[in-house]
């Protein structure tokens, strides 16, 4: 079975059980400011999974694509992906441990052809004043499963959540492919990694709420959210012994083998497996509207090009080749993925941009290297602080100049180099991980009034500046409100006053906020705007402020306009060509 087959017989199975097909959705959390990028299925469910209705129901399936960059090193073995695909299931307040347990069971068996006795599972031991998960293994009991099948573990095994610090979790139950072989010792067991068990899906049981005192309460609904490795299931029904053998990298690999002139065998393995692992994260991540940038989300993807560029080089290749790499991705995935279709010219532009940018850097960093042996003097060996100069300020690549200076009769000083690193890794460790500060989506009162405050902001841009313009980002955090949108020059100091006043009197004038659910084409012809990089279902939720607005959006809102209390504009600058951006804030005392 391919990917692609997996991917439809997915779909079907849970269309059958009366779950509603919803796309993917962008590798760019919408309004979620506490991570990067898209990190599993539910990611974009959290509102819904928090008590919010959802236009298509309660039973829900997709395959998401997600990006998790926290391995982003280890990336070259066997093992390691950045960009990867999600199927998932999910009851909003639906079913729970029973149906979501017999569905697994009965996919893997039926349809995907697993032998009972291939499978263990794992459930919640208890713990912290949650009970025991008998419930779950009794199911996997009456589905046949042997004790010997069934293993107990604690928290960090059988808990799945929050995302960030806070957000909806729970207990979990996690399906293992038991590949046959003997166990390796006594307490060989799902949580070994001794390549015995590997992980193919986790059916989370989301009843619970981690707020920001740490403590768990009962969610108002009890959920489902299971996600199930693409990659990995793809692999196993291949008999392949890693993913980059799996029909999925199949053609990525051919072309890079071809580009360069090497086999996919050692000692090559590692440099094609991250060229082809970050070729295909960065086309996705393209294709998401993202730009290779210094922060953010175009800084991965800088990295990711970066990366990509410098391993073709310690394979000898000279010329630019990510384009063809690109090419096959969007050739392979565009049937799943349309966004990668629609948005080929612009993958193509911007790839082959950084790459020219990232040789020019390669032959500035020769240059400086010259320049360093000089001040360097007789030494030989090659100073770590000038290594880690070349590396930090010129982005050149540690493992050239460890060559070029062997070239020189030189080696240089790893250690010092290593010891810089590490302090420069934990900085930036540091300010990533602020990014995970707030937890994942902050539900509170003041970020659903900077949420409507928006819809009003983007408005008043449309009814007072200019009726073209349109969301092209958007960013809440607790304190303020980051608004971007395409217009080509800066606003004028009373046209930021006139936007003021109207939000400011749209909120005096406390107008309900209404929400309506309607089909998409229906919502188009009322001049319902959204957002139409995004993709949206057939039945969606219109957010209506009056005669004011009226924008495609998943909540939630505040009830009437008058609970934002106050609006003001804080920053108004140029975010990219053609694209500004207004930072504002809301409450009592911020009118202006
Ligand atoms: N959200 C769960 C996971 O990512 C299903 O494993």
């Amino acid at each position: 079975m391919d990917a692609q087959q997996l991917r439809d017989a997915y779909i079907k199975f849970f269309e059958e059980k009366g779950h509603a097909h919803i796309s993917s959705a962008s590798l760019i959390p919408d309004n979620d400011p506490t991570v990067l990028f898209t990190t599993a299925g539910m990611h974009p469910l959290v509102p819904y999974l928090l008590g919010e209705k959802h236009p298509m129901g309660k039973r829900l399936v997709n395959y998401q694509r997600c990006i998790r960059t926290g391995d982003i090193d280890s990336v070259g073995d066997a093992t390691h992906l950045t960009f990867f695909e999600m199927l998932g299931n999910w009851s909003i307040g639906d079913y729970f441990k029973k149906e979501s347990i017999d569905y697994s069971f009965e996919f893997l068996t039926k349809i995907l052809g697993f032998k009972k006795e291939q499978l263990a599972v794992t459930v919640f031991v208890g713990g912290e004043g949650i009970s025991k998960d008998d419930y779950s293994a009794q199911q996997w009991k009456s589905h046949g499963l042997a004790d010997e099948q069934i293993f107990y573990y604690g928290r960090k095994d059988n808990w799945w959540g929050p995302a960030g610090q806070t957000g909806p979790c729970g207990p979990d139950t996690e399906i293992f492919y038991d590949n046959g072989q003997p166990r390796c010792s006594e307490n060989c067991g799902p949580s070994c990694h001794c390549g015995k068990y590997t992980e193919i899906w986790n059916n989370v049981f989301m009843e619970f709420f981690k707020g920001a005192d740490k403590k768990y309460t009962p969610l108002k609904q009890k959920n489902v959210d299971t996600g199930m490795g693409l990659e990995r299931v793809c692999c196993i029904l291949q008999k392949v012994p890693s993913v980059y053998e799996s029909s999925i990298f199949k053609p990525i690999i051919s072309k890079i083998e071809t580009i360069c002139g090497k086999e996919y065998k050692e000692p090559y393995l590692r440099d094609i497996r991250i060229i082809a692992d970050h070729v295909r994260a960065a086309t996705f991540i393209l294709a998401d509207g993202v730009v290779p940038s210094k922060i953010g989300q175009g800084y991965i993807l800088r990295r990711l090009i970066r990366r990509a560029s410098r391993n073709m080089h310690n394979l000898g290749c000279r010329k630019l080749f990510m384009k063809e790499i690109a090419a096959v991705v969007i050739d392979e995935f565009g049937v799943s993925y349309p966004e990668l279709i629609d948005n080929k010219e612009n993958i193509f532009k911007n790839l082959v941009a950084e790459e020219e940018k990232f040789q020019k850097t390669l032959i500035k960093g020769l240059k400086k290297f010259d320049d360093m042996l000089v001040e360097n003097g007789d030494s030989k060996v090659f100073r770590g602080d000038l290594v880690f100069k070349l590396f930090d300020t010129f982005g050149f690549p540690v493992e050239l100049t460890a060559e070029l200076a062997a070239e020189k009769g030189l080696f240089v000083d790893m250690c010092d180099f290593n010891n810089r690193f590490e302090m420069h890794q934990d900085k930036s460790r540091d300010s990533n991980s602020q990014i995970f500060k707030g937890g994942l989506i902050d539900q509170s009162e003041k970020t659903t009034k900077l949420h409507t405050a928006t819809h009003l902001l983007n408005a008043a841009l449309r009814n007072l500046i200019d009726k073209n313009i349109r969301q092209k980002g958007s960013n809440i955090t607790a304190e303020r409100l980051r608004f971007d949108f395409n217009f080509n020059r800066k606003l004028t100091t009373e046209e930021l006053q006139k936007i003021s006043d109207y939000v400011n009197s749209a909120i005096a004038k406390d107008i309900p906020v209404v929400c309506k659910e309607m089909p998409k084409d229906e919502a188009i012809a009322m001049g319902a705007i959204g957002v139409f990089d995004n993709k949206y279902e057939d039945i969606v939720k219109v957010y209506i402020i009056g005669d004011i607005s009226m924008e495609f959006c998943g909540g939630p809102h505040v009830g009437h306009t008058g609970e934002i209390e106050g609006f003001k504009i804080i920053k108004e600058e140029s975010s990219a060509a053609g694209i500004r951006r207004i930072k504002a804030i809301v409450g009592k005392y911020n009118i202006n």
